[in-house]
């Protein structure tokens, strides 16, 4: 088990659907992948866990 903790910042305000279009793609992909952790968001920055195997984790972080 392979797990990425990562921060990133918006570069400019995000709407509310843009993060549910995040949250959808992700979990579509993340559940194809054995991929699973945790999306937090609060004033503009995102704080994320992923855990999986290891090259699942480092491709999905490539994209
Ligand atoms: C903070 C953040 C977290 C993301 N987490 C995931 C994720 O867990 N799984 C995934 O497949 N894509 C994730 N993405 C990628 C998005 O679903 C999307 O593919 C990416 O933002 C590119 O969108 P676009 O093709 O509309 O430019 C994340 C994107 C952002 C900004």
């Amino acid at each position: 088990m392979y797990e990425l903790v990562y921060c990133s910042v918006t570069v400019e305000n995000i709407r509310l659907s843009d993060i549910q279009d995040i949250l959808n793609e992700g979990r579509d992909f993340n559940s194809k992948h054995d991929i699973t952790g945790y999306l937090l968001f609060f004033n503009n920055e995102f704080v994320q866990i992923l855990e999986g195997e290891k090259e699942e984790v480092k491709g999905l972080l490539k994209k």
